[in-house]
């Protein structure tokens, strides 16, 4: 085998990930995904909540891998500087940073409150500002790595929450500031917008749900594995020059959701339409 051709060989069976990665609102939902996933591809997972991360770090170590519990109020600046300063202890280095937690509250704009508003906000937007401002400084003296925000589709169309709507658009934004600022310190920020997933904070919005599910291509609400899987590819070697970008996973509802509802709710199904 040329040498060409087995560096190619090589780089088509390895994916590399940083050695030790922060995931917010790991204890349950689509964060334990993503600290499951990194988990079982021989990540170190700091798995931080205001939950017990407790089980989910025992269920990791139990199946092979390593990972640590963090309490953490995503919207407390110095509870965030304690847990970096934990891992710079502990572990010595962190090579990537998922904003996870995150908070929804389904109301239209007169039923949301300045309490509700200030809540949302506080959670969804000035978390993840305060952790990007937290942990930026120890990835760069770990030689660089990647930032991974999870906002919504909510953050890319008008979605009716406004407190909700507004704090994943400020997220998007925020996301693409950071990405410039960070480049110089090999640092890559990249948000990252799923649809309709199943986890518990869909919980109670059953009709909700329902009737959403009917503007998606895919026909179905997404598994948290699937989002997992676009955050493991964010956080890898694999997506080395993607920065400051919207990564939209959401089964076709933002790109095509509106026609698939409009020809379902017409009994058109294609050919010519007249
Ligand atoms: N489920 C969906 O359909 C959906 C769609 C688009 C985007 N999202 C976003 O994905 C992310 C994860 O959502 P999920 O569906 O897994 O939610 P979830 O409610 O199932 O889990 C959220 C986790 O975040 C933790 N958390 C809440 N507030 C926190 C805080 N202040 N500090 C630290 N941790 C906190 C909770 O304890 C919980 O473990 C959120 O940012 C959410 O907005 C979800």
């Amino acid at each position: 085998m040329s040498e060409a051709v087995h560096a190619a060989a090589v780089h088509a069976d390895t994916v590399r990930y940083p050695g030790t990665v922060l995931v917010t609102g790991a204890a349950g939902g689509m964060g334990a995904a993503h600290a499951r996933a990194l988990g079982a591809r021989g990540v170190h997972v700091c798995a931080a909540d205001v939950a017990d991360a407790g089980p989910l770090v025992r269920e990791i170590r139990a199946a092979g891998g390593s990972a640590s519990a963090h309490e953490l109020d995503v919207a407390d600046a110095a509870a965030w500087a304690r847990v970096v300063a934990e891992i710079r202890t502990e572990r010595g280095e962190l090579g990537g940073l998922v904003n996870n937690a995150g908070i929804s509250r389904r109301l239209d704009f007169m039923a949301t409150t300045e309490d509700v508003w200030e809540t949302v906000m506080r959670v969804n937007l000035h978390g993840p500002f305060h952790g990007m401002r937290a942990a930026a400084p120890l990835m760069r003296d770990s030689g660089g790595g990647s930032i991974v925000n999870i906002s919504s589709i909510s953050g890319q169309i008008g979605y009716f929450s406004p407190a909700y709507s507004a704090s994943k658009w400020g997220l998007t934004g925020l996301s693409k500031s950071a990405a410039g600022n960070f480049a110089a310190w090999g640092i890559r920020v990249n948000s990252v917008h799923p649809g309709l997933v199943g986890t518990t904070l869909l919980d109670g919005a059953d009709a909700f749900v329902a009737a959403a599910v009917r503007s998606v291509p895919a026909g179905r609400t997404a598994r948290p594995e699937e989002i997992a899987d676009t955050v493991l590819f964010l956080l890898s070697d694999r997506s080395t020059y993607l920065t400051g970008a919207e990564v939209t996973v959401d089964g076709g509802l933002v790109s095509n959701g509106l026609y698939h509802r409009i020809l379902a709710d017409t009994e058109q199904t294609g050919g010519d339409l007249g």
